[in-house]
């Protein structure tokens, strides 16, 4: 399947006093998804926030709501990301006491199931679940803060993990999280990601332009 270039703004770097105006423009920006960085200060050495803040959220918008999980045990929280109103959850597989159960929950309780990968994870790691996945997340940057540099190179993971599904008959999209930038976007998108998710370069300053910027990036006139 052809799939079209997507931004998905990640809120880490909005301005948490002002999230639901920040909220309404990437809406008005014509995006569909928001990215939510759920962060345990142990998984990651920084915390943000969790399914109290995203229910507020999950009130004032329609948004796809993503969660990325970088904390310990995601499995005990599962229920609750999804009473909160998240629609898809993303793991890392290191942090869960047993992967796939964790991946069943997700869908068990109606959400999409991702996996987030760290750079120094091989994408090999995750071929006995990949038909549990509605997405795979390759991270070029560490987890943990919001405005690192792009790891030069992350493309050739992406071009892997295409590989793989290819191999398997799987067909899902890849998101990249991490410098996503108007420089690299590009590369990322010739890779063959397709959801493209953007912190700093989409909340430092005008978000509507910046997200028009890296639309018109990617080569998608909007
Ligand atoms: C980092 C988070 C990212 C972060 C990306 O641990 O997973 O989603 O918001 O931020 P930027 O786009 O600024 O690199
Ligand atoms: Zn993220």
């Amino acid at each position: 399947m052809k799939r079209a270039i997507e931004i998905i703004p990640s809120l880490l770097s909005a301005d948490f006093a002002e999230l639901a105006q920040e909220i309404k423009k990437v809406k008005q920006a014509g995006c569909k998804r928001l990215h939510l960085d759920v962060m345990d200060g142990h998984f990651v050495p920084n915390i943000t926030f969790g399914p109290v803040v995203i229910e507020s959220i999950r009130k004032r918008t329609d948004l796809y709501l993503q969660a990325h999980l970088m904390i310990e045990q995601p499995e005990r929280f599962i229920v609750d990301f999804g009473r909160a109103g998240v629609d898809g959850v993303i793991i890392h597989q290191e942090a869960c006491d047993d992967f796939m159960r964790a991946l069943r929950e997700i869908k068990k309780q109606g959400m999409d199931a991702g996996v987030a990968l760290r750079p120094k994870i091989p994408v090999e790691s995750i071929k006995n679940e990949l038909t549990e996945l509605d997405t795979i997340l390759i991270m070029s940057v560490e987890p943990g803060f919001g405005g690192q540099a792009y790891i030069e190179g992350s493309e050739k993971k992406i071009k892997q993990t295409k590989i793989l599904l290819e191999e398997n008959g799987i067909d899902i999209p890849i998101a990249v999280d991490g410098g996503v930038n108007i420089q690299t976007a590009r590369l990322i998108a010739n890779a063959g990601a397709t959801r493209l998710i953007a912190g700093s370069a989409v909340f430092r300053g005008d978000v509507i332009k910046n997200i028009r910027a890296l639309y018109e990036s990617v080569g998608v006139k909007r």
